[in-house]
């Protein structure tokens, strides 16, 4: 029986909490070893860069960086990233919206955007977290069928066809929960059909820098026409440091200002002290040094894992091998089911994400999600080898 006298508003009739974080909840016991969350490994932070960093900002800027302050973002950290995203697509810094992490601009894209029964598109299967947060806006998600290159272009064409969607929501880099990547000719094809549809898209790339193999895709926010109909986030996340909550947005004309208003109702403002911290690491370290440590010791771990994973799987299992990212995608066939296995796998400690939270619809429950990054190579082993028990391989 319900003995609150609060009544939830409808949208959290539905909206549930995030599988993955209330399994991250779990998975915290020292004996377990876990594949489950896109962690970063903290050895790699650079903890003495940003000690500086926090330091120069509290003894030189303090009553700045304790005050109140602007919504759209102190104006050098706007300036450092506008000229850090012009590597990418010329951006000047009143194109920049700061926000407490890229998952703030998810929320703040479905407020904008989405009107109570509105149709959002996204990948087979998706981030879990820009579902959640689009769906507290009222969203309908609907899936458009993806191959490992991400959403087929014919397929997205019928849907916007089908649903003229508020906007489509894409991962092109890396994608979480599978790590794939779309290749530049299926981006100019799916540029093409946004175009052509005027359809909006939401483009999330917190992972693109972290590249291990290959060469960099332009974002499709770059190609021709593409700028004014798009918003293209990135977070300090998975570059620098999650704890920071700093990310940021990159938007024109309209949209830019009701995104700026929404924060405003959010939160005011992002931590001033994180983003003068963020912004003077910016001006005296060298974030590229950063990423190339961080990617050369990622892509060890993610072939360990690949090859780790080859060695074990059953006949007509498969795993894929990302060219950069936190994450890779398994998919054991059959009548398999990783969320029925979880607590096995828990019991012989070690953990993972089963894939069907992923999926808007139509979930293949034979998936699961591993991330490569937390754990050295070794750990990685022994992880490998308490799945390979716990699901009999
Ligand atoms: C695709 C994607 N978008 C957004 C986020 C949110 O990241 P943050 O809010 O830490 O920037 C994540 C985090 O895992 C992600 O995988």
């Amino acid at each position: 029986m319900n003995t609150s006298s609060f009544r939830l508003a409808n949208r959290f009739v539905d909206v549930k909490s995030s599988p993955v974080r209330d399994i991250l909840a779990v998975v915290g016991r020292e004996d377990i070893i876990s594949f489950a969350g896109g962690i970063p490994d903290a050895e790699l932070f650079e903890a003495a860069d940003f000690a500086a960093a926090f330091d120069a900002v509290l003894s030189q800027q303090a009553a700045r960086a304790l005050q109140y302050a602007t919504t759209q973002g102190e104006p050098e950290l706007r300036e450092l990233l506008a000229a850090r995203l012009s590597r990418q697509l010329p951006t000047t810094a009143d194109q920049i919206q700061v926000t407490s992490g890229s998952q703030e601009g998810l929320f703040l894209a479905g407020m904008a955007l989405v009107d109570p029964g509105d149709v959002v598109l996204v990948e087979q299967p998706t981030y879990l977290a820009a579902v959640q947060a689009f769906s507290l806006a009222g969203a309908r998600l609907v899936s458009v069928p993806s191959d490992d290159h991400g959403v087929l272009p014919e397929a997205l064409a019928a849907a916007i066809a089908e649903h003229a969607p508020k906007f489509v929501y894409l991962v092109p880099n890396f994608q979480n929960p599978t790590g794939r990547t779309m290749p530049a000719s299926r981006r100019e094809q799916v540029a093409d059909i946004l175009l052509r549809t005027r359809t909006p898209l939401l483009e999330d790339d917190p992972y693109g820098a972290l590249r291990f193999d290959g060469e960099p895709v332009p974002p499709i926010a770059s190609l021709p026409g593409m700028a004014a109909q798009t918003v293209l986030q990135n977070s300090a996340s998975k570059i620098m440091a999650p704890g920071v909550r700093i990310g940021w947005l990159r938007a024109e004309g309209d949209i830019l200002r009701a995104l700026e208003i929404g924060k405003q109702a959010v939160g005011l403002q992002s931590a001033v002290t994180d983003q003068l911290a963020v912004a003077h690491y910016l001006a005296n370290c060298d974030l590229d040094a950063h990423i190339a440590r961080v990617t050369s010791a990622y892509r060890v771990r993610r072939d360990a894992m690949v090859d780790g994973l080859r060695a074990v799987l059953p006949a007509g299992a498969e795993v894929n091998r990302p060219e950069g990212g936190m994450f890779l995608w398994v998919r054991l066939g059959g009548a398999v089911d990783t969320a029925e296995a979880l607590p096995r796998a828990l019991a012989a400690g070690v953990a993972y994400v089963p894939g069907w939270p992923f999926y808007a619809a139509e979930p293949d429950h034979s998936t699961m999600r591993l991330s490569y990054v937390t754990n050295t190579p070794e750990v990685i082993a022994e992880g490998l080898a308490r799945l390979a028990r716990a699901f009999g391989w």
